[in-house]
Order: C-alpha cells, then structure tokens, then sequence
C-alpha cells in the first residue's frame, strides 16, 4: 500500500487513464531554440519528471504564432517542421509511462516587440507594462481573430500529429484568450468585447476549433485563471458562470490556476502565500461542472496534494515547481520517502531567470535544467576532501562530491546546517528558506558525507584529517561601511541582530536595503522596532531579482513602522542620530538606539590564506560568498560546478 493512496488511484480525463492524479503543471523553460524547436536538454528534462512518476507532462505554453511567442527560448508549434522534436520528446516519456500534453499559447498584450519583431496584437490598445515589453499593442481585426483562431486550430493539429496525449488551451494568466474574456484588456464594443457574453465568444471560438481540429478521442484541456486579483479584471464569481459554458463548448479538464501579468503573483505564488492556496477557488469552480478539475499554486508535499483530492477541492493536482525541484516527488510520496524530497521553496529564482530569457535553473536543486550535463560519473581517484562551512554552497558540493565516491567530512561552527539561510526563519513567511537547508543537508548525508556540529575549523583541525583537498565555503560576514562616526553610534552587525532578540528597540537605522538589509528590518519592524532602511541604489533586495523580491519587499514597504529611503546615503552617524542625504537634501534623524550596518559583506577567507600558505598542503578551492558575496542560487550553482569537477 502506497502513502497518499488518493494520489495514486488512476483518474480519467475524457477517455484517457491517467496512472495517477499528478499532472506537471507547464512551466517555460527556456530551453528551447530561437525557432521554437525542442532541445535535447528540454527532453532531458522532461524524460527525468517522466521517470519520476507524474502521470501527465504539461510541457509549457507553446506559442501557436510568431507573433504571440513570450520568450526567445519558448516553445513554439506554429510550424510543421517542429513536429519530430516533439515525437522524440513524446516517446521518451512514454517510455516511463507518462502521458505528454501540448499548452497552446499567444502572448498578445504581454508580449514585447523587443521578442517577437512586432507590435503586439490584442483585442485591445491596454500596453502591459508589468513583466513585458509595454508596448501599446493593436487591436486586432475580426478578420485577424478569425485568422487567431485558425492558428489555434492548427496547432492543435500538429500537437495531434506529434503524438500529444491531450492538448490544453492557455485560457489563464492574462495571454490572448484571458485578454478577450477579461473586463481589465478587453475595452472592445463589436461582437468580441462589450458584455460577458460577447467577451466569451473568441475562448468558445477557440474552443470549438481546437476540438473540431483533434477530434473526440484527444482530450481537451483548458486552463482557467480562476481570478485575475485586479481592480476590474475577472473574479471568482465570473469564472464560475465561464466553467459551464467551456464545459458545453468541449472541454474535458479544468486547469485552475489564477493571476495575470499584472497580479503576477497570483501565476507563480511566493513563499509568502500559503501552500495550496488556489485549492478554495478550484472547489468553487468544480462545484459548476461535471468534468474533472485540477489546480496548481504551490502544491508542495503530499499531504498537501492528498488534503485537495479527499475535501473534494480537485480531481486532479498540477505541480509546477515542485516538480521542477524535485522530479522524483511523486515516486517518493508513493514510496513514502517524503523526508528525501527536494522541496520548492517558492523562492521565484525559476521566475526571475525566465524573465532574463536564461535556462529556468532552480536554487533547490542544480541538476534541474541540467539533467545530462550533471549526471552523476564516480570518480576514478577518490580523494579525502574536508569541506568547511555548511551553508548551502558547502552542502551542495559535499553532497556531490560524496556522490561522486570521495570521502567527505564537512565543518560547521554552528550546531545547524545552513549558513545565511537560517537568518531568514524569523522572517515573517520567509522560513521555508532557512527549510531548504534541512532538505540539503539530509541529501548531503545520504551521499555518504559525514557533518560535523559546532566544529571551529583552523588550520590545525583540518590538517587532522588529512585531507588531499579543502573546499572552503566558509561564506561573507557583514564588514564596517567607512560612515564618519559609525565607531561612537549604536552599531550591532545584522547577524547578531537577526539571531538573538537584542533588548527592547525603540528606532533602528537600517544602512543598506539589500536582501540582508530588507530581513533584518523586518524582523526588527517585527519585534516592534521603528525602522528606517537606507538604500543608496534605486531598489530594495535589488541582488535577488525582481519575482523573488517583489513581495519579500512589498511586505517591508506595507509595514506601518518602516520607513523606506532609497537613492540615499548614510553620510555621518553620531551617538543616537544620522545625517542621510538624498538628492543633495539633508535628512536629520534623531533617537536612534540602533544601527545596523548590512554592507559590505567581507569574504570569509582568512582560513583559505593560511591553507595557501603551508608547504606541500592540500589543494584548496573556494566556493560561493567566500570567493565574492552573492545570491544563494549563485553559491549553489558554483559549488555543483566544483562538485562535479573535482
Ligand atoms: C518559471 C515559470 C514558468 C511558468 N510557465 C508557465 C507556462 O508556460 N504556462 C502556464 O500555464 N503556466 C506557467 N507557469 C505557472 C505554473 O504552471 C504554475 O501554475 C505556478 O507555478 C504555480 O504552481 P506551482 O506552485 O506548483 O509552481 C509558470 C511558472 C513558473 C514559475
């Protein structure tokens, strides 16, 4: 008997079995080429969340035009040519038993000229200036629509072609069929736009296309974002009167997701927003209709998936990042090895370097994205290696090392795992980073590397162990910024400030709105601290990207005792006030029982010089903040470089 058995009865969507509820929710990937054509790396990756154990892959949303495409590294089905990339993607993951859809897409108001060459085609003249280019785009002619539709329909027919179990419609996240049903794009008056029932007409038209060009016996998806979560744009309570009528036209399954570009939060939740947090709105929705609903929106474990199924919320479960993080989740659910799962911190890294056009990496897991590349190959002269400092660049390349057959002892000051990552568990919402180091830590052990506790390495304690190689990953510490006065005011380092409640504080200065400048205010807004955070550049947590710090930095600005300057410099710092200057103006504050300094971070690399040093001494390699203070996902990435080249 399996754990989660309700995840594991098969399911039927029209007249396909499903071997079980998970669905891999479509994700753009960026690892397509310019003309839109699969890569061995794309099947590389599919083959591996094949193997895994979901039921159905939803590749991602392929654009059914040229004129629609998102990304230069996006999917396309818009050309015949593209058809035997598909079938080899499609037989390999049949091969593991895994049924393969198509997610036709066209971008329309949230794509850029800058991508597609241009002006994008919408039903209306509403530019998106959120996540795309801003264009003001064209609104399309009922000729064009026509023409929109039959691009539909033909894509759909080659995704039949191809050998595509199911196709799905991208109804969701504000592209084309979103736009003309939504109030908030859709500012027509002709026979598409005006009234519900004329802005529905373009989904249904599309709708019947698409199933007229597959016949019955493909089933059909749609995907339904189940609220736009903007002023104006489509509720709730208008996606429930839409379900039936997309039911009526054809339409086996029920995708729920939610969010447009506007709300991009809602498409990709963050670590903020609960897990399974879509799961109400899909029960509403399923309560309308008689086919099969799923939902997506950081479905993490499963527990969390079984909860949906058994209240009824869904029939089925569409895991995006989850199983981007972790390809085996589902096998190792079944298997009840729900301890060993990679877990999706909802950090918004995948989201961010989509937006860069880059491959969709992943901080949790750096096989993600890399599958062949990154496959494990034992090393031929197995070494003893001692690796110092188990935050999350030292564990990731422990484990791979000790993958790879070295021997690997790992040294840690603190009594935990995780470096950086713990400063975030006071962080209201932000814990489950400080959890990512929990997840690496255990596939760090199972590799075979032995974590040492609460060991100070120095040169003589590691030399103990004879080691033929040390990587450092010993990380940054927060360093003194050259502020006149900064010795005579009340400075604490944001480590310290983070990690033991300092006594009362009335009014902390904050210098430098960083990611560590951004948790540290909000633990001390937290603790009830009046804080003002002092920014030089022109955005907080600036480093992380713009995904992963939009909430972690509209939460900070929402909080009613902090105050935020940015495009401001701290220039001199007495014994309870600052003197800050921003565009030539001076600012005075005065009361001030605390200041913390959050830049520069200082390379931790005294052991590494004393380590050089010694004559006929083990091999030494750096790894992460260390060599140069950066994001967590660069640490990472750089230590599974080591990792697997050692
Ligand atoms: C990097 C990234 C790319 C995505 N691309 C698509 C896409 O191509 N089509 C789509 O319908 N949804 C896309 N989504 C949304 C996901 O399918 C999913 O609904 C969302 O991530 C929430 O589910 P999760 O928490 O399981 O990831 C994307 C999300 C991310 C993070």
């Amino acid at each position: 008997m399996s754990a989660a058995p309700s995840l594991f009865t098969p399911g039927r969507i029209g007249g396909l079995e499903l071997k079980n509820r998970i669905l891999m929710a479509p994700m753009e990937k960026n690892l397509a080429l310019p003309t839109g054509a699969v890569t061995q790396r794309y099947i590389d990756y599919c083959e591996a969340r094949a193997a895994g154990g979901a039921a159905l892959l939803l590749l991602e949303s392929m654009y059914v035009h040229p004129a629609g495409q998102n990304h230069r590294h996006q999917l396309g089905i818009h050309d015949d040519d593209l058809i035997p990339g598909y079938r080899r993607l499609i037989e390999a993951c049949h091969r593991h038993e895994a049924r393969v859809g198509a997610e036709l897409q066209f971008g329309g108001r949230q794509t850029s000229s800058l991508i597609t060459g241009v002006q994008p085609r919408a039903p209306s003249p509403v530019p998106c200036t959120v996540l795309a280019g801003g264009d003001v785009p064209r609104a399309v002619t009922p000729a064009e629509i026509r023409e929109l539709v039959e691009a539909f329909a033909e894509a759909a027919r080659r995704a039949v072609l191809a050998g595509f179990d199911v196709v799905e419609i991208h109804g969701a996240h504000g592209y084309i069929v979103g736009q003309f049903l939504s109030p908030w794009a859709n500012r027509r008056d002709d026979e598409y736009g005006g009234d519900f029932e004329r802005r529905l007409r373009f989904p249904l038209e599309v709708v019947r296309a698409v199933r007229a060009a597959v016949g019955p016996g493909v089933p059909l998806l749609y995907r339904l974002t189940a609220d736009e979560h903007v002023e104006g744009g489509l509720t709730l309570a208008d996606s429930c009167r839409i379900a039936p009528r997309l039911e009526a036209a054809g339409v086996d399954l029920l995708d729920v997701s939610a969010g447009i570009y506007e709300s991009a939060m809602w498409i990709a939740q963050p670590m903020e927003m609960a897990p399974g947090c879509l799961a109400p709105d899909a029960r509403e929705i399923r309560r309308t209709v008689t086919i099969p609903v799923s939902v997506a929106g950081r479905i993490t474990d499963g527990q969390v998936a079984s909860r949906i199924l058994e209240r009824g919320d869904a029939d089925f479960v569409t895991l995006g990042r989850a199983l981007h993080a972790d390809p085996e989740l589902p096998r190792k659910i079944r298997e009840g090895r729900e301890s060993e799962i990679v877990a999706c911190v909802a950090c918004l890294t995948c989201n961010d370097l989509l937006g860069k056009n880059q491959p969709v990496l992943c901080l949790a897991n750096t096989h993600t994205g890399r599958e062949r590349e990154y496959a494990i190959r034992r090393t031929g002269r197995p070494e003893r290696i001692v690796v110092v400092g188990a935050g999350p660049a030292g564990l990731e390349v422990a484990r791979l090392l000790a993958r790879r057959g070295h021997a690997v002892t790992v040294f840690e000051r603190q009594a935990e795992p995780g470096g950086q990552l713990l400063l975030n568990r006071p962080v209201p919402g932000r814990a489950e980073l400080a959890g990512l180091a929990v997840s690496l830590a255990g596939a760090a052990r199972r590799a075979g590397a032995e974590l040492r506790f609460g060991v100070n390495a120095t040169v003589a304690s590691v030399l103990a162990e004879h080691p033929d190689t040390v990587v450092l990953a010993t990380g940054a510490v927060p360093g003194i910024p050259p502020i006149a006065g900064i010795a005579k005011g009340p400075a604490v380092g944001p480590f310290e400030v983070i990690r033991r409640p300092a006594g009362r504080v009335r009014c902390a200065l904050v210098v430098g709105g960083g990611m560590l400048g951004v948790a540290t205010a909000h633990v001390l807004a937290e603790r009830g601290a009046e804080v003002v955070v002092v920014e030089a550049g022109g955005d907080l947590a600036f480093e992380l990207g713009l995904r992963p710090r939009w909430q972690f930095v509209a939460d900070l600005r929402a909080r009613k005792n902090v105050t935020v300057f940015v495009g401001t410099t701290v220039e001199e710092l007495d014994a309870d006030g600052a003197l800050l200057r921003r565009a030539g103006q001076d600012i005075r504050l005065r009361g001030l029982d605390l200041v913390v300094p959050t830049r520069p971070m200082v390379p931790a690399c005294a052991l590494g010089e004393a380590l050089r040093a010694l004559d006929g001494g083990p091999a030494v390699f750096e790894v992460g903040d260390c060599r140069e203070p950066r994001t967590a996902f660069d640490a990472v990435q750089e230590a599974a470089a080591l990792g697997h080249r050692l």
